[in-house]
């Protein structure tokens, strides 16, 4: 793919660098160059003929005039039937059959695949997009596509290419009131005010992203379901949203609470081997189906975080899934069952307790007793989503139950679209771990797909949540997590750095600077933010009781969620070793679980995640690991830094619109990864009391701490938890307005500053920065961070570069609260500029 890029660069050059805001996606079509274009307007005919009437097939059609008229300017004359000129000709395999058995194409496919063929008939020359079925044609007429806007040839086509799984499903996690659970881009784009959204386009625009990618199920409401969504009133509005994403051939799945028998009404038990549970859930999903007939089946979560579940009544998971399966069956519905399920008030006390195992303990004893169209939705990790953890041993360990991966596309953990974080590399270390499930070369990918032991379906769940924001998802370069999932989903053989540069030419553009900037930045980027965030498998030192977000080292400990990582005055890590830990080692097959069980062959990078080990135990570096977790957040932080630099080397090759957004949002990241290195620097300095080897952490030349400087109606106040404000301080501002100052004692140069503050997200402080009587610049803390608080997820930094300074100037900050919101202060950093 690289190669291929390489050779259309130069032809390829992004035409068009007016604002664009991203809506389009890796679908926006921009009109070729002129060299490209020619090459490519007598590759594509001018017709395209359709064989047979279908809903999809009309998308596939519509998609491709679309993606002419936008790459080369051409609109393709629609025919019915096989032309007697060439032309592009769109149906499924069975039509072909029909319309011409001569053209000479016919296989037996899997579902969904697509052919892509030249052929020459009576001294025509079609070029044939078919599949098995009509969603076959659709997926070939994207890749078509795909291929005329990355550059890759087209004349002489004889393509097949087949889905590696049947489940390539997105789950949203909805509300019916139209927030979304973790969602990051904006409000649902399904549902408002307790209804489906009256404009639909956008779920229609949605279908078609989905698409692109070859993913084929989309769930509609939040995980945690709200059991009013399987009332009657509902159906309809099911069924509307139905139809926009089926002309995409994108079925619906509902989130379903088991408790539904009873929480609606009807029964006084839900108890899954009660016949009368066992003829609700019938009749409820007829009547669901009479609605929508083609939904894909539902996705339960139960027995988790205080969702009912079969424990209710002594029942098995088994019990549970299976009496909604049995429901599904005969329309064809599958039961996606959650495999998150956990003891979240557990006794941290219990060093031998631990929520890792929870999955494995839960379901092992039940492998085989599961319905056929019962598939065990097993989230990639065994605790939630962490910047890093070993896949799940629940993947090796089922065998006569079908398996399907769930991946987190919405970065919960991971930066909530504010950093940058591509989660492919992640996934693809999960995808391609072998779980010696049966013996070697069983990697998590061919058992989540149900390969490794025949299982009749698997695959596939990305927990997207995309919302109403023009670029879908908060952030233009979190987009590529929605496109790495779905192509993965497609082929998880593919590698990141394929899908990275695949996406960055399609998104912004073949520029070789361009591709080679962007797919860097995103192939380092999950690496980086674990340097800063969380690293040798110490999970996402988060607030995890909180908002995920910003960081709080000890928010995991001494609570029953079991996110603990153990760190006190000895020693870090959990012990999750069968030798004299939890046992969590033993639940992987024996030559996993040797690998993890010894320290000498476990990984650096999960160490903490399997061991309990003191701050001066080597690394396979050499390398302590209080030193280790020192090095990797400075590292951590200064690469960020790097990104925003290596980003303006973009300007005026890409639009300035998505130019402008990308390079704010890394700039806020590189501030919020300083808070970060600092936080969790200084928490492991005052735990362990072992000195950083090169004298950074603690020891912050240029840095002026608020509340050591001169306060005009200004407080000192401690912040919760410490280690996120500098000094464990920042000043607040009680009254209308307030002036912080101090006397520049530096050298005289010149100098960039960096204002640390707080932005909470109830109101919008304004501030107005000083050198003497010459104001400098002024700036509204009114971003939209989650966090009405003075802590981490706040803290917010303000660079103002090409200052001047003379010892003795006087530099004041003045502020003035607005909305409820402090106009809180952590430090002043004076750096003095290296040219
Ligand atoms: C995480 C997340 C919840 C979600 C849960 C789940 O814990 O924070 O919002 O409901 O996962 O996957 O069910």
């Amino acid at each position: 793919m690289a190669r291929k890029i390489l050779i259309w660069s130069g032809l390829l050059v992004v035409t068009s660098l007016h604002g664009e805001t991203g809506y389009d996606a890796w679908l926006r079509y921009r009109a070729l160059d002129v060299r490209a274009l020619q090459q490519y307007r007598d590759a594509v005919p001018a017709v395209v003929a359709t064989l047979a009437g279908s809903e999809v097939v009309e998308s596939a059609r519509g998609e491709l005039i679309r993606g002419a008229r936008g790459m080369l300017g051409r609109t393709l004359r629609m025919a019915s039937g096989l032309p007697h000129e060439n032309a592009i000709i769109l149906g499924t395999i069975a039509d072909l059959r029909k319309a011409s058995p001569q053209i000479g194409i016919d296989a037996e496919l899997k579902p969904d695949s697509y052919w892509l063929k030249t052929v020459a008939v009576d001294g025509n020359r079609y070029l044939v997009v078919t599949g098995p079925n009509a969603r076959g044609v659709l997926y070939g007429v994207f890749a078509l596509l795909r291929k005329v806007a990355l550059g890759e040839p087209i004349t002489k086509l004889d393509e097949q290419q087949f889905p590696y799984a049947p489940i390539r499903w997105v789950n949203q996690w909805d509300n019916l009131d139209g927030s979304v659970e973790r969602g990051y881009g904006g409000r649902s784009i399904f549902w408002d005010h307790e209804h489906i959204r009256e404009d639909v386009s956008r779920i229609n625009d949605y279908g078609r992203l989905l698409a692109s990618l070859g993913i084929n199920g989309c769930s509609i409401n939040n995980v945690n379901a709200d059991h009013r969504l399987l009332t009657s009133g509902f159906f309809p509005q099911v069924a509307g949203i139905a139809t926009e994403l089926r002309k995409w051939g994108v079925q619906v799945v509902l989130s379903v609470d088991f408790a539904s028998p009873k929480t609606l009404g009807a029964l006084e038990t839900f108890d899954p081997l009660d016949p009368r549970t066992a003829a609700w859930w019938s009749a409820k999903v007829d009547e669901l189906y009479h609605a929508v007939p083609d939904l894909a089946g539902f996705v339960m979560k139960a027995d988790s975080e205080g969702r009912a579940g079969p424990s209710t009544y002594g029942r098995t998971h088994a019990d549970a899934a299976n009496v909604v399966a049995r429901a599904l069956k005969r329309h064809g519905g599958l039961l996606l069952y959650r495999g998150f399920v956990y003891d979240h008030h557990m006794d941290w006390t219990n060093p031998k307790n631990d929520r890792a195992r929870a999955a494995d303990d839960n379901f092992r004893h039940l492998d085989g007793r599961f319905d056929d169209n019962v598939v065990v939705q097993i989230k990639n990790g065994p605790i939630d989503f962490q910047v890093r953890e070993p896949a799940s041993p629940l993947f090796g360990t089922l065998e006569k139950t079908n398996q399907a991966i769930e991946l987190q596309i919405t970065q919960e953990y991971m930066g909530q679209a504010r950093h940058l974080v591509f989660l492919v590399p992640m996934w693809k270390e999960t995808l391609d771990f072998d779980m010696h499930a049966r013996g070697g070369g069983t990697p998590v990918k061919a058992l989540a797909s149900g390969k490794t032991f025949d299982r009749p379906t698997g695959g596939f769940v990305g927990v997207a949540n995309v919302g109403l924001d023009e670029n879908w998802m908060g952030n233009h370069l979190s987009q590529a997590n929605l496109f790495g999932f779905g192509r993965l989903a497609w082929n998880p053989n593919l590698s990141a750095s394929e899908i990275a540069r695949e996406w960055t030419g399609l998104t912004f553009g073949n520029d070789p600077k361009v591709v080679e900037t962007i797919a860097s930045l995103q192939l380092s980027s999950w690496r980086t933010y674990e340097n800063y965030t969380g690293p040798l498998g110490l999970q996402t030192l988060t607030d995890i009781v909180g908002n995920h977000y910003g960081v709080a080292v000890e928010a995991s400990e001494r609570n029953g969620w079991g996110q603990w990582h153990r760190a006190d005055e000895h020693g870090v890590g959990m012990d999750r070793t069968a030798a004299t830990g939890t046992g969590y080692i033993g639940q992987y097959r024996p030559a996993v679980a040797r690998m993890y069980e010894s320290r000498d062959s476990c990984p650096d990078d999960l160490l903490l995640f399997m061991h309990h080990v003191p701050y001066s135990y080597k690394l396979h570096s050499g390398k302590s690991v209080i030193q280790y977790i020192y090095d990797s957040h400075y590292d951590g932080a200064a690469t960020v830094n790097k990104y925003a630099a290596e980003w303006k080397a973009l300007k005026g090759r890409i639009d300035d619109q998505r130019y402008h957004d990308v390079l704010t949002q890394l700039e806020y990241q590189a501030g919020q990864a300083q808070v970060w290195r600092d936080a969790v620097t200084n928490w492991f300095l005052r735990a362990s009391g072992i000195a950083d080897e090169k004298g950074r952490v603690g020891n912050y030349p240029g840095r002026y701490e608020a509340e050591s400087m001169k306060l005009d109606g200004y407080e000192v106040q401690d912040v919760t938890p410490w280690e996120a404000a500098s000094g464990g301080k920042a000043i607040v501002c009680p009254g209308a307005r307030c002036t912080a100052g101090l006397r520049y004692g530096g050298a005289a140069g010149w100098n960039t500053l960096h204002v640390q503050y707080f932005d909470q997200n109830t109101g919008a402080s304004r501030f107005r920065f000083w050198v003497g009587s010459q104001l400098i610049d002024e700036w509204s803390a009114d971003a939209h961070l989650p966090t009405r608080k003075i802590d981490g997820s706040s803290s917010t930094r303000r660079t103002i570069s090409g200052i001047a300074l003379r010892p003795g100037d006087e530099i004041r900050i003045e502020a003035i609260p607005y909305g409820g919101e402090a106009a809180a202060i952590d430090y002043i950093e004076i750096l003095p500029d290296s040219n």
